[in-house]
C-alpha cells in the first residue's frame, strides 16, 4: 500500500482544493440526495477541482457557442494514444470504436448485439448494482458467478456458470468489470487470458466495462481485456468519466476487438445519439492533456487508502478493509459490527454519513458498505468519526 509507482507530476492534490462549503454548493446527486447535515461518501463522484485542460476545453466551447453535435474520431484517437502510453497497448484501432453516451448505455447496446431475449448475462458479484438492474430491464437474465473470498474471479465458479447458462446451446454474455467495482481488484493478464479461454470454450461473448482503467495504483497494472490472447472477440467500454470526474459531460467509447468489429458495426445509429459534443471535447482534453492531474489524483487516493486503513484500525477495528489496487471505492466488511445485513442504514441514521449499502451489489454484499474515498483527508477523518459514533449509539461492536 505504500508504493506510488505512477509519476509525481508536481500538480497539487485535486482532492484538497475544495472545502466543504464549496462542495455543498454542488447540485449533483452526491450532494443533493441527502439533507445538509449528512456527509456524503457514496455515489462515484469525486470531490475534486477539475483538470485545467478540461476546464479550458469546455470554457472555450462556451465562449464560441461550440455546443452542436459531435463529429470525428478525436476522442478515440486520444484514448488510443493514452492506452499506448499508459498500458503499453497499441491494439486500440480507432476504426473499431463508436461513441456512446455513457458506459452503462454502451454496455446495454453491446449486450444487445451479442445476446437475445431471455439469454443470460454472467456477472461477478458483489458488483456495481446497475449491472443487475440494467440487464434485468433489457429482458436478459443475470447469472451470478461470485468472486472468491480473496475478491478475485474464481475460474471454477465462472466455468460452472458458463456451462450452466449455455446448456442447450443458448447464447450468453459475460459482463466483466475490470478493474472491479466495488473491490478495486485489478485482474491480471493470466486471469483475463483464462477468462478468454473459458469464453471461447463455451461460446460466451465478453463485454468488458473498463471505466476504472486509468485509476490503478501500486504495483498492479491494468490489462485491457481486448489485449489478451483470445480477447479479440470481446467488446469493451471505456471513458474518461470516472478518472476525471466527468459523469455530467456525457461521452464514452465502445471498442471492439478485431473479431468483434462486425458486431460493433451493427450497433444502431441512435445508440450514439445521446453523447454530448461538449462531453467529447472534455473527455478528449482529459486523455490528451490531463495525465499530470491524474497522477496527482492517484497520489492523493493512495494517501487516502492508507489513511482510511489507519483510521479504521484505530476507531473501528471490527471492520475488515482490504485496500484494492484500483478505483476510489473502499469495500468494507462490517459483518463483525453486529449491525445486520444493511449497516449503511445505521451509519446514516445514527452517524449522518451516507455510504452505499452492500445489498444491491448482489451475493456477497450483505453486511458490507461501499465508501467513496475521493474526498479530502479531513472529510475521511470526519466520516470515520461519524461511523464510530454511529456504532456506539446503535450498540454495535467496535473491536
Ligand atoms: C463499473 C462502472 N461502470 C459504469 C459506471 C457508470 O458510468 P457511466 O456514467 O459512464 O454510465 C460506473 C460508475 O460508477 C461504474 O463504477
Amino acid at each position: 500500500m505504500t508504493r506510488i509507482p505512477h509519476e509525481t507530476s508536481g500538480e497539487p492534490n485535486p482532492l484538497r482544493a475544495l472545502d466543504l462549503d464549496r462542495l455543498r454548493r454542488r447540485t449533483s446527486m452526491k450532494w443533493r440526495t441527502h439533507p445538509e447535515d449528512v456527509l456524503p461518501l457514496w455515489v462515484a463522484e469525486m470531490d475534486v477541482l477539475l483538470a485545467e485542460p478540461v476546464v479550458r476545453a469546455v470554457t472555450e466551447a462556451m465562449e464560441l457557442g461550440d455546443t452542436g453535435y459531435p463529429v470525428g474520431t478525436a476522442y478515440a484517437e486520444a484514448l488510443a494514444a493514452f492506452a499506448g502510453k499508459r498500458w503499453d497497448w497499441d491494439g486500440l484501432a480507432v476504426e473499431r470504436t463508436a461513441i456512446v453516451p455513457d458506459v452503462m448505455l454502451g454496455v446495454v447496446e453491446m449486450l444487445k448485439l451479442v445476446t437475445g431475449y431471455g439469454d443470460a448475462v454472467v456477472v461477478n458479484t458483489p458488483v456495481y448494482p446497475p449491472f443487475h438492474d440494467f440487464v434485468g430491464h433489457m429482458d436478459r437474465r443475470v447469472a451470478e458467478a461470485p468472486l472468491g473470498a480473496d475478491g478475485r474471479i474464481d475460474p471454477d465458479v465462472l466455468e460452472a456458470t458458463f456451462r450452466r447458462v449455455t446448456a442447450g446451446r443458448r447464447r450468453a454474455a459475460y459482463l466483466l468489470c475490470s478493474p472491479h467495482n466495488p473491490t478495486g481488484t485489478v485482474h491480471t493478464a493470466d486471469e483475463l487470458s483464462a477468462v478468454a479461454a473459458l469464453a471461447e470454450r463455451y461460446g460466451v461473448r465478453v463485454v468488458a466495462d473498463e471505466i476504472h482503467a486509468p485509476l490503478v495504483v501500486g504495483d498492479a497494472r491494468f490489462v485491457p481485456y481486448l489485449s489478451v490472447p483470445g480477447g479479440g472477440r470481446g467488446l469493451s467500454l471505456m471513458s474518461a468519466s470516472k478518472a476525471w470526474n466527468l459523469a455530467g459531460l456525457k461521452a464514452a467509447l465502445a471498442v471492439a476487438g478485431p473479431e468483434a468489429a462486425g458486431d460493433l458495426a451493427r450497433m444502431p445509429e441512435e445508440a450514439g445519439h445521446g453523447a454530448s459534443h461538449v462531453g467529447v471535447l472534455a473527455h478528449t482534453a482529459a486523455l490528451r492533456e490531463g495525465t499530470g492531474w491524474l497522477d496527482a489524483l492517484l497520489t492523493g487516493l493512495d494517501t487516502n487508502r492508507r489513511l482510511l486503513a489507519d483510521l479504521l484500525a484505530e476507531r473501528l477495528p471490527a471492520i475488515r478493509y482490504r485496500p484494492g489496487d484500483a478505483t476510489y471505492l473502499a469495500w468494507l466488511d462490517c459483518r463483525a459490527l453486529g449491525l445486520g445485513d444493511d449497516p449503511a442504514q445505521t451509519f446514516l441514521r445514527h452517524g449522518r454519513v451516507a455510504l452505499n449499502s452492500g445489498l444491491p451489489f448482489g451475493t456477497g454484499g450483505a453486511g458490507h458498505v461501499r465508501l467513496n474515498l475521493a474526498a479530502s483527508p479531513e472529510v475521511l477523518e470526519e466520516a470515520v468519526r461519524r461511523m464510530a459514533d454511529a456504532v456506539e449509539r446503535a450498540g454495535g461492536v467496535r473491536v
